[in-house]
C-alpha cells in the first residue's frame, strides 16, 4: 500500500462526499461520544487526528467548554465544515497530512474517531509514534475505530484494497484489536485497553505515555 496514494484516495474521497458526511455519520455518534466518557477529568490541551466536521466535539465540548482542541485533517472541505461549529472558536484547524504535519507537543490528550482504518501496520506503528511524541508523559491516546473481527477479514479487507481496480471508490483496512495492541505496544505506549462501544466492529483503544 502506497502511503502517499492512500492519503490522496482519503481526500479526494471525503471531498466529493461532504454535503452527506454528517448524515451518514449521525448513527455512529455514539462510538464517537465514548471517548469523551474516557476522557481524564484534568485534560485540557487535546489533539484531534482526522477530525473530519468535527461530530466528536460537540461531546467533548459538552463536557469540557474550556478546552482548548487541535483538529488536523488533509481534507478542506471537511475542515470548513467543522470552522462552522458552534465551538469553533476554541479550535485551531491545521489542514494537512497527520503522517508528516508538525503535530505539536505537550498534550494532554490525543483523540480520534473513524479515521485511522485505513492504513498498512507500517505507516500506523509510525503514526502511533508520531502521537507518542506530541503527548506529554501520562498523556492518553484514546481511539475509537472500527476493527477487523478476525485475522482472515485484516487479510481479506488488505487483499481486496490491494485487487481493486479503481471501480470501488473506497476499502476500508481495518486490523484486529490484537494487531492494534501490538503496534501501540511496540510504538511506546503502555497500558493498553480496548474497551466496546455500541458497536460490535468498533472499539475503543486507550493507552498511556509512560
Ligand atoms: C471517516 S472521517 C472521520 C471524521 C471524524 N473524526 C468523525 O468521526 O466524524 C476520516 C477523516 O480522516 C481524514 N484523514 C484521512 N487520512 C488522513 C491523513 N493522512 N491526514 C489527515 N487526515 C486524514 C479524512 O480527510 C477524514 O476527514
Amino acid at each position: 500500500m502506497n502511503l502517499q496514494k492512500r492519503n490522496e484516495e482519503m481526500r479526494a474521497f471525503f471531498a466529493l462526499r461532504i454535503d452527506g458526511y454528517d448524515a451518514v455519520h449521525e448513527e455512529f455518534l455514539p462510538t464517537k461520544n465514548v471517548l469523551t466518557e474516557a476522557m481524564p477529568q484534568d485534560a485540557h490541551r487535546i489533539l484531534d487526528i482526522g477530525a473530519g466536521t468535527g461530530l466528536e466535539l460537540f461531546a467533548l465540548f459538552a463536557r469540557f467548554p474550556h478546552a482548548e482542541v487541535t483538529a488536523v485533517d488533509i481534507c478542506t472541505e471537511m475542515l470548513s465544515r467543522l470552522a462552522e461549529r458552534p465551538f469553533a472558536a476554541r479550535v485551531k484547524c491545521v489542514c494537512g497530512d497527520f503522517f508528516t504535519t508538525d503535530l505539536g507537543t505537550g498534550y494532554d490528550a490525543v483523540i480520534s474517531t473513524s479515521a485511522l482504518h485505513h492504513f498498512a501496520p507500517k505507516d500506523k506503528l509510525l503514526l502511533y509514534r508520531r502521537i507518542l511524541d506530541a503527548l506529554h508523559p501520562g498523556g492518553v491516546f484514546l481511539n475509537s475505530d472500527y476493527i477487523a473481527l478476525s485475522s482472515q477479514e485484516e487479510a481479506d479487507r488488505f487483499a481486496a484494497y490491494r485487487d481493486n481496480d479503481g471501480s470501488i471508490p473506497h476499502i476500508d483496512t481495518p486490523l484486529t484489536p490484537e494487531h492494534e495492541h501490538r503496534l501501540l505496544i511496540a510504538a511506546g505506549f503502555s497500558n493498553v485497553t480496548a474497551e466496546p462501544t455500541t458497536r460490535r466492529n468498533y472499539l475503543l483503544f486507550n493507552a498511556i505515555k509512560p
